[in-house]
């Protein structure tokens, strides 16, 4: 068995040109493995804090360095529990939930290294518990953010996400190709109309002065120019509700409105009513619990209610959410909770409990990292966000699955 023989941190910078942290953990027989951390800007209030870069990068080469030298890299279970247990705070604010989840991660990839496979193999094999993994792989279908508001971008737009979900029954590179076409189309249209084609966060249009109406509209003549709008091609929407929602009512400023929950939840089925919508990721503020269970009571049949800040892929959270049937989805982001032990743990018991499963980047990230591309592979999610088919920190994990694609998936 190899043993962890170094780890090492560096400050780097993210997408958004804010500070963050790269970790490398060197094996005895000369493995490596690196993880950058990526960052989110709307963020669940119960996710893992985040500690200052300057601290991090010091207690990764340091005091976590010294506790797992020489440990078994394998034991994944092990090491995150090391980590937990030296962290010893619910929300791993003491040694921060950047620090902790770069040493998981690239544990992780310098074991996979070791034992000569790929990360997803490595990934897949963890998650069934070191188990003969299945032979034949399941691609998650992309999800294309290609129209930003909310903290996103500095447009005026409220709603965060403006999203083209291809149908699940297209193979990854279709709808690879079909979330690319309905971006040109899009960008083709803004142009025509004289609107700005600047990019938000994560690469989908942010132009000024736009309705949730007419982003919508935009968004559906895109995808219908080329496509069959419900039935090769569906709406999504990650509202993000709890960033407008501003002294107890969700403040639409854009179309002049201030909603109680239910005037918001009319909204949507109105929407729902004119476009095929069939998600739609936080569309009540987190703390609003019994419109989350309202709403999926009455629409869960018909669409897929996602939580993201709800849960913050943490197990504890989720049981709430499956004991009291407050959503039917949940957003997958390793960085919410901190380590791949606990990442694994939540996506089992949100399977088990019959969850769609979507695997999500943030909208701070790093221009090389590919982990959620080989996450979503090895736990068979259902879907994947990483934003639109633009800008490299985005493309580089939809590179990713094609890659795994065309070796494996044909
Ligand atoms: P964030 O946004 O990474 O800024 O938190 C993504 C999301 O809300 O899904
Ligand atoms: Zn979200």
């Amino acid at each position: 068995m190899p043993k962890i023989k170094d780890i090492t941190c560096q400050k780097i910078l993210n997408s958004r040109g804010d500070w963050t942290i790269e970790t490398k953990v060197v094996l005895d027989d000369g493995s490596e493995g690196i993880q950058a951390i990526p960052d989110g800007a709307s963020k669940g209030e119960n996710e893992a804090i985040y500690i200052p870069v300057d601290k991090a990068v010091d207690i990764v080469s340091s005091a976590i360095r010294d506790v797992l030298e020489g440990e078994n890299p394998y034991e994944q279970a092990a090491i995150d529990r090391v980590l937990i247990e030296m962290d010893g705070t619910p929300n791993k604010k003491h040694l921060g939930g950047n620090s902790i989840l770069s040493v998981s991660l690239a544990t992780a990839k310098a074991s996979a290294k070791s034992q000569g496979l790929e990360l997803y193999e490595y990934l897949a094999w963890l998650f069934s518990h070191k188990r003969a993994v299945s032979t034949s792989l399941k691609f998650p279908t992309p999800i294309f953010n290609i129209l930003n508001g909310g903290l996103h971008a500095h447009n005026n737009l409220s709603f965060q996400e403006f999203m083209v979900i291809p149908s699940a029954k297209m193979t990854f590179d279709k709808g690879l190709e079909l979330g690319v076409k309905v971006y040109h189309n899009l960008k083709d249209d803004l142009i025509k109309d004289g609107c700005d084609v600047d990019v938000g966060d994560e690469g989908g249009f942010a132009p000024n002065g736009f309705t949730i109406a007419k982003a919508l509209r935009y968004i559906s003549s895109a995808a219908s120019r080329s496509f069959k709008l419900g039935d090769q091609v569906f709406i999504g929407l990650d509202v993000a509700a709890g960033s407008f929602y501003k002294k107890g009512i969700y403040q639409i400023l854009e179309d002049g409105l201030v909603l109680e929950d239910e005037e918001l939840e009319r909204m949507y089925v109105g929407i729902l009513s004119n476009y095929p919508l069939i998600y739609i990721e936080d569309p009540f503020y987190e703390g609003n619990v019994q419109s989350w269970q309202e709403f999926t009571r009455k629409l869960g049949s018909k669409l897929m209610i996602v939580a993201d800040d709800l849960v913050v892929t943490n197990p504890k959270f989720l049981k709430n959410v499956v004991n009291r049937k407050l959503a039917n989805a949940v957003i997958v982001k390793p960085n919410q909770v901190g380590t791949l032990t606990e990442t694994f743990e939540f996506i089992r018991d949100a399977q088990d409990a019959g969850m769609k499963i979507i695997v999500s980047h943030r909208s701070g990230e790093t221009g090389e990292d590919t982990f959620i591309a080989d996450l979503a592979v090895a736990v068979g999610a259902d879907f994947i966000k990483s934003g639109a088919p633009v800008r490299g920190e985005r493309v580089v994990k939809y590179n990713r699955l094609l890659q795994i694609y065309n070796e494996k998936g044909k």
